[in-house]
């Protein structure tokens, strides 16, 4: 079985995420109203992130305590390639009660141990990259994991929405155009060669906020 997924992300009226500065603080907070248990952050996310910096090789953390009644959510970063190196930091920032990689069978046997060393649980699903739907039934398997946030960019909604494993969509529309030729959309995926891959969505929520920011909400429709 696969949890809920929930993508929310700030969008330009255009689509975009670059260039326009959105409420930080707005969008954490609607993105609370979830509880989710997983928060699912593209890796290209995760190196993006301001206070992101690498550790030292020899950085190796205390084994972490978590709580059985810890009720934040878990990290969930999928890393096929290995390259994400300040778990520490992300632990420390307070944020996740603990910390998920998921990588492929190609993904390098020292990253994985580099993981280990660091506590840092790990689910292999796929080959060269990481099979989306395989480990996020593992993680609703194993841990339980009922319903995720997507916190990512376009790259990774754009599997997951290719993939049809995302079940709500939640935009915060800012008053602002940024346009462009380069694909920096909150959807990002090769180009359609038929309607047939279009994703139809069902409007559940329209809400206007401060600052002429607009938060809608769809149900993805999905083919019985
Ligand atoms: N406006 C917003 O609401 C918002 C929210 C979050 C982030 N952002 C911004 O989005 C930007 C990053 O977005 P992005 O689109 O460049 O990257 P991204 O979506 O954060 O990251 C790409 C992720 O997709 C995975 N991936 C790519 N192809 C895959 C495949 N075929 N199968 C499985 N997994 C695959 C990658 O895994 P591997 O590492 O294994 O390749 C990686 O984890 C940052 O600038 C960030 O600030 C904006």
């Amino acid at each position: 079985m696969l949890p809920r997924i929930v993508v929310h992300n700030a969008v330009s009226v255009d689509g975009r995420i670059d260039w326009f500065t959105p409420d930080v603080g707005q969008f954490y907070g609607l993105a609370a109203r979830w509880k989710e248990d997983a928060t699912l952050a593209g890796s290209d996310t995760i190196y993006n992130a301001e206070e992101s910096a690498a550790e030292e090789e020899d950085d190796i953390p205390e084994p972490p305590v978590v709580e059985a009644d810890d009720a934040r959510p878990l990290l969930v970063v999928p890393d096929s390639r290995g390259g994400v190196h300040n778990w520490r930091q992300l632990r420390e920032s307070g944020y996740w009660r603990d910390m998920v990689a998921l990588c492929a069978k190609k993904t390098p046997q020292t990253y994985r141990d580099y993981l280990d060393a660091r506590y840092i649980h790990c689910i292999i699903a796929g080959e060269e990259r990481v099979d989306l739907r395989e480990a996020l039934e593992e993680l609703h398997a194993r841990v339980g994991v009922e319903l995720v946030r997507v916190d990512s960019g376009g790259t990774l909604n754009g599997v997951l929405f290719r993939a049809g494993l995302v079940d709500e969509v939640s935009l915060l529309i800012h008053p602002s155009l940024v346009g462009g030729t380069s694909s920096r959309s909150m959807y990002r995926a090769p180009d359609l060669t038929t309607d047939e891959g279009v994703i139809d969505l069902k409007l559940i929520h329209c809400e206007q906020l401060e600052n002429g920011v607009v938060w809608v909400r769809y149900e993805v429709i999905k083919e019985a």
